[in-house]
């Protein structure tokens, strides 16, 4: 009988297939419903007592999933799991990571203790690490960190001609420097200034670097789409080619997919840690081996 099962607890079909093909584990089965009050009724159909479990949950929108999360991994402990991992190819609540304001609760140190308290691993796609430099510096589990920029620069050497990589903050440098070596191609940076969730100020790119090649911006998040809108609208005043858009997460809240298309964008693509229509980045191979490493460690 096979030592380790693996759950997809919000339908995350293709990255639950691909990891149970190659860690060679079964897909668990689990009931899940909601009573008439809103409480989960949640029951485990396999039989796991002395299994180690791997739950995959991609985490965008969180506050909904929240409660099946930890009713969820409290269960699978009730029932006799020796250990819990969590892949989350999308880790929210990174990005409140400082008190601005006096009383601002800080997110994301909050949530980093709620999974450490219920998971005895993490696996996770490019969380927003900014002024948390590490993910120890607020998890105390293991964790371990899959990087798309291998995957992203493969694509853009497939699919794009005389690409010329623009990141749209500082934040960014980190992926959009290691894809743009991976990629062969020249990059620049660019400086943003956020005034509110939709209202962000970006700097000019470079012009003389944009001549004969195609602008092709990435980030880690899409959530409304507003960095991306304001660059997108930078070249088009500078006169350059259409940009391809490549995120990591394929957040797009409300209408932000549309909002972009509607840009003139040639493309927008993302990994599929979120599953979206725009999803043509493969992350799942990358994944199970960050989960069998991660294993391996404990
Ligand atoms: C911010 O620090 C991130 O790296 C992204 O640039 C940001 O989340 C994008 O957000 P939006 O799509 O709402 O502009």
């Amino acid at each position: 009988m096979k030592k380790t099962i693996i759950y997809s607890l919000f339908n995350e079909k293709t990255i639950t297939e691909s990891l149970a093909q190659s860690l060679n584990t079964d897909i668990g089965d689990l009931v899940c419903k909601e009573f008439p009050d809103g409480e989960l009724y949640l029951q485990v159909k396999d039989r796991i007592k002395d299994k180690s479990v791997i739950v995959v949950a991609s985490l965008d929108y969180p506050n909904d999933k929240i409660a099946k999360l930890l009713l969820f991994s409290e269960t699978l402990r009730q029932e006799g799991a020796t250990q819990v991992g969590l892949v989350a190819p999308y880790l929210c609540y990174m990005r409140q990571d400082k008190q601005f304001h006096e009383g601002e609760s800080i997110t994301s140190e909050i949530f980093a203790k709620f999974i450490s308290n219920h998971f005895d691993w993490l696996v996770t796609v490019d969380p927003h690490l900014h002024r948390h430099k590490t993910m120890s510096e607020i998890y105390t589990i293991p964790t371990q960190v899959v990087h798309a920029s291998k995957q992203i620069s493969n694509w853009i050497l497939s699919n794009v001609k005389d690409p010329i990589l623009i990141g749209p903050d500082m934040e960014s440098e980190q992926w959009v420097s290691q894809v743009a070596k991976e990629a062969k191609a020249q990059h620049m940076i660019l400086e943003k200034v956020r005034h509110g969730d939709r209202d962000v100020e970006v700097s000019l790119p470079d012009k003389s670097l944009l001549s004969e090649k195609t602008p092709v911006l990435v980030d880690d998040i899409i959530s409304t789409a507003s960095t991306m809108i304001k660059t997108v609208h930078h070249l088009s005043a500078l006169k350059a080619d259409y940009p391809v858009c490549i995120g990591v997460h394929a957040i797009f809240a409300q209408d932000a997919y549309e909002e972009l298309l509607y840009t003139g964008v040639e493309t927008i693509v993302t990994c599929n840690t979120v599953e979206h229509k725009s999803n043509d980045i493969d992350l799942s191979e990358d994944i199970a081996v960050a989960v069998k490493d991660i294993c391996k460690r404990r």
